[in-house]
């Protein structure tokens, strides 16, 4: 792979310990995906920020890191932590878990990454712009970031993401490649969408029928950041796919895909029934996956007006979108309600194993890792659902 003077310097050792590390990562990335060259990036989105997956080992490797001087060249955000970072007692987080989390969270700070702990990076500030080259790693930030900003990256692990922070670059490969971005699939939609979980049931029949291969949707309407971010991530979830087209009549005209795929009413069905568990009751109610716009916040506080809740009724969202809600009366009433905000954090990498036996949620992805990761039965519906389910514990 060409590399320019700085680079070789880099990789030499002659800008100390962090830099040669992390450019060391880089060159074997390139190395093993073919890139001739590296590339400057604009903005990178870390995650592995959890101490509940990243453990004593990923604490030790990142304040090495911090230690030896590492710095963020470009604007860095992280991906959601293992806890609330201030309220995570109400949260039921032990202070063994919760003294790990905040020494990882040092560990960035000290490296200049901006501790925003979100999956939404594109909602308060991290927001790249059209054919920006960048690094995020979080799966549904990363198709949002290419499908919707129109930016380039590929799903970044967090320690190459990392690695992309310090040095600024990247290796041109992938997605940064305009030749890899074309449509291999027209997806057909028969149907129309409305609710977010019918956005998440979408992606979750794409992504399971055409897997990694890139999409060109035709027939969605739905623009909105809400149904779209449930579609990225469900997507990117239960195919793999880091890109699709919405809409995008020059593939069409110009470069059809071969191959067709329809989705009708009944698919959309099918897989909100696959997601639905046999459960009457719920324990645990989850909402922001990925996290909630000040919009979603807003329907829920007005659908808990006058209400309590009986069951574990989690908001995840971004800090600085809690923060503006807060000024609009939102968290207040949520928080009267009973509900409890989940900054920082969200259902999949708290520590929840164990604690809860059926999440409701409005989210596909949230169903995969309560399943998966904490062995959760899951009910899939609206918001209106979810937040019927945390007043009266039942699933109707
Ligand atoms: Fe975000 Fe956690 Fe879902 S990181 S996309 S809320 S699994």
């Amino acid at each position: 792979m060409y590399l320019t003077n700085a680079e070789e310097k880099m990789l030499a050792g002659e800008e100390g310990y962090a830099l040669q590390k992390n450019m060391q990562i880089l060159t074997a990335l390139g190395d093993i995906f073919g890139a001739d060259k590296m590339i400057p990036v604009s903005s990178v989105q870390v995650a592995g920020v959890s101490y509940y997956n990243l453990g004593d080992a990923g604490l030790e490797y990142l304040e090495t890191l911090a230690d030896q001087g590492a710095k963020a060249r470009v604007k860095t955000t992280l991906n959601p932590a293992g806890m609330d970072l201030e309220n995570w007692r109400e949260l039921g987080i032990d202070e063994k878990f919760a003294s790990k989390q905040k020494q990882l969270i040092d560990a960035f700070i000290r490296m200049g990454i901006i501790p925003s702990c979100t999956c939404t990076p594109y909602l308060v500030g991290n927001e790249p712009a059209r054919g920006d080259h960048i690094a995020w790693s979080e799966s549904s930030a990363v198709t949002y970031a290419n499908s919707i900003l129109g930016a380039m990256t590929n799903r970044e692990g967090g320690p190459s993401a990392l690695a992309a922070a310090v040095t600024g670059r990247t290796p041109s490969y992938g997605m940064h490649l305009q030749e890899n971005r074309k449509p291999k699939v027209r997806v057909k939609i028969e149907t129309k969408l409305t609710a977010v979980p019918e956005f998440g049931a979408l992606g979750y029949f794409v992504g399971k029928k055409i897997g990694a291969k890139i999409p060109l949707f035709e027939g969605l309407e739905g623009t909105e950041v809400e149904p779209l971010k449930s579609l990225c991530a469900s997507i990117a979830t239960y195919g793999g796919t880091a890109l699709f087209h919405l809409n995008d009549a020059s593939y069409t005209a110009n470069e059809a895909p071969g191959e067709t795929l329809t989705v009708a009413r009944s698919d959309i069905e099918g897989a909100l029934r696959a997601l639905n568990d046999e459960a009457a009751e719920v324990d645990f109610v989850a909402l922001g996956c990925p996290h909630c716009t000040l919009d979603e916040i807003k329907t829920i506080a007005d659908l808990l007006q006058d209400r309590k809740v009986t069951r574990e009724f989690w908001i995840c969202t971004a800090r600085q979108t809690m923060e503006e809600a807060e000024k609009f009366g939102y968290v207040q009433k949520i928080r009267t309600a009973g509900a409890k905000f989940a900054c920082d954090t969200c259902m999949a990498v708290a520590p929840l194993k164990g604690r809860f036996k059926v999440l409701a949620t409005d989210s596909a992805k949230a169903c995969y890792y309560g399943r998966g990761t904490n062995d959760f039965k899951t009910r899939i519906g609206t918001v209106e659902e979810c937040v019927n389910a945390a007043v009266t514990g039942k699933w109707s």
